[in-house]
């Protein structure tokens, strides 16, 4: 059983898929607790509605980025995390956060790494003019999105498309391939 913390930014749908996954019985996980360095964000409001534990740390109070990274690393450590999945987090965490957590921490990737790491890796793709694209669920390692890849999906680049139809149809693979490698981790296969 996985001891999830899951840490957020924005609208949270890649949480949303590891909860249904977890309320259906298809991932062996618990998500101890929600992390968000924004307040009022979608995804703090679907924990709240799946009854998980939520915590709101926002970066701006803190004047280092490693003062915020313990402080993630307490409230983690509090709630009984094992494991910690970025999805869809936004900030860059230092070697106080990392080594913490080491080989612990997993994110999720709107490419096929190892291209286009970075931000906006969806435009990146359409300017590069790929027709195949996807996402990567990785462990995080002290790179930027660097460290070994758990699981891929490939998704096609087709005729026309914007940086938002694209996202979209990344977005819907990046919810299959999350639950597919938290259940690769869950059962040792890492
Ligand atoms: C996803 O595209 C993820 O790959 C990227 O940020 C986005 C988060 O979406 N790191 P959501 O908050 O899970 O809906």
């Amino acid at each position: 059983m996985l001891e999830l913390g899951v840490l957020v930014s924005g609208s949270g749908s890649n949480l949303q898929a590891i909860l249904d996954a977890v309320a259906e019985g298809r991932l062996d996980a618990h998500v101890r607790v929600v992390v968000s360095n924004k307040p009022d964000v979608l995804a703090i409001e679907r924990a709240a509605r799946a009854g998980v534990p939520t915590v709101v740390v926002p970066h701006r109070e803190f004047s280092t980025r490693e003062a915020f990274d313990q402080k993630l690393v307490d409230v983690l450590t509090r709630a009984g995390v094992e494991h910690v999945v970025l999805a869809g987090f936004m900030r860059v965490l230092t070697p106080v956060f990392l080594r913490a957590f080491a080989g612990k921490v997993i994110n999720i990737h709107p490419s096929l790494l190892p291209a286009f790491p970075g931000v906006r890796a969806q435009a990146q793709a359409l300017e590069r003019g790929v027709k195949v694209t996807g996402c990567t669920v990785h462990f995080v390692d002290e790179g930027v999105d660097t460290g070994p890849i758990i699981a891929q999906r490939a998704v096609p680049v087709l005729d026309g498309d914007t940086v938002e139809t694209l996202t979209q149809r990344i977005l819907e693979q990046e919810h299959v391939l999350m639950v597919e490698a938290l259940s690769r981790v869950s059962a040792g296969l890492t």
